[in-house]
């Protein structure tokens, strides 16, 4: 797969992925997709967003099982720590807190000191905040993944990928967890697999309005590409030629 943000921004660094080959607290070495720090706002080791942070991170990992998600704050005024948590809508539960306990550890190791961060994995994504950011579309955060084969017909196939993007954005939309997958033949026994996902703080709404947003960035990702995914703080699609979510 390649990897390319879909913008910079002027207050975002991103990150080289040779730091993100760390170990934290002896968590298997998933590698992250990605990740973006904010180095806008820092904050020292003995300050209380520090422990509000860590405080944060756990309650996340705690919350997040049952239903894949979580929302919290800890802390009063600049100190507060604002955190947000979501696994694929696939995910059991024990694979969920695991992936979001690491994705905690994860982004705190590549994001040391600073106040913002973000990161996701194949499994979840986390991003915390001294800023409230919920309830709102995130649209400075976002990259692309693509697989490098070509499928032989671009214009046929994207028009299969795009409809079944809107497929699926229609479902998730108003389905309680804000997710869907689905699939769709397109020739000879061939199938394409689909998933589309939002943070479950958006309205059904602005869910509908996110996924328009990444479905229209699929001919800048993934212009006759056998897969692509494009990822956001709100937001992700992703689409492949073989099964890659649990039905
Ligand atoms: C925050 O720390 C980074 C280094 O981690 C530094 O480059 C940046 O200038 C700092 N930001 C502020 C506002 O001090
Ligand atoms: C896919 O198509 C692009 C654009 O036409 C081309 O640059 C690239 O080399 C192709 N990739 C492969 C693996 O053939």
């Amino acid at each position: 797969m390649h990897l390319l943000p879909s913008s910079s921004s002027s207050r975002l660094r991103l990150l080289s992925l040779a730091l993100l080959l760390h170990v934290s607290f002896g968590v298997a070495a998933v590698d992250p997709l990605y990740a973006v720090c904010s180095t806008s706002r820092n904050y020292t080791a003995n300050d209380a967003f520090g422990d509000n942070l860590r405080q944060l991170m756990f309650m996340l990992a705690t919350k997040a099982s049952p239903i894949g998600f979580a929302l919290g704050s800890v802390g009063q005024g600049g100190a507060r720590a604002n955190g947000l948590a979501l696994c694929r809508g696939d995910i059991k539960s024990t694979a969920c807190t695991t992936c979001v306990r690491t994705a905690g550890a994860r982004v705190r190791d590549l994001c040391p000191n600073n106040k913002d961060g973000i990161i996701w994995f194949d499994e979840c994504m986390l991003r915390y905040s001294d800023v409230e950011f919920f309830g709102e579309i995130d649209f400075d955060h976002r990259f692309y993944m693509w697989n490098r084969e070509n499928v032989s017909d671009a214009v046929m196939f994207d028009g299969k990928v795009e409809n079944l993007m809107n497929r699926l954005k229609q479902k998730a939309y108003i389905s309680p967890l804000l997710f869907a997958t689905g699939e769709m033949e397109i020739g000879e026994s061939q199938e394409l697999y689909g998933l589309v996902q939002c943070t479950k703080d958006l309205s059904g709404g602005d869910c509908k309005k996110c996924l328009e947003a990444v479905i229209g960035e699929l001919p800048s990702c993934c212009d006759g590409k056998r897969g692509g995914r494009v990822v956001g703080g709100s937001c992700n699609i992703r689409y492949e030629l073989y099964p890659f979510f649990d039905a």
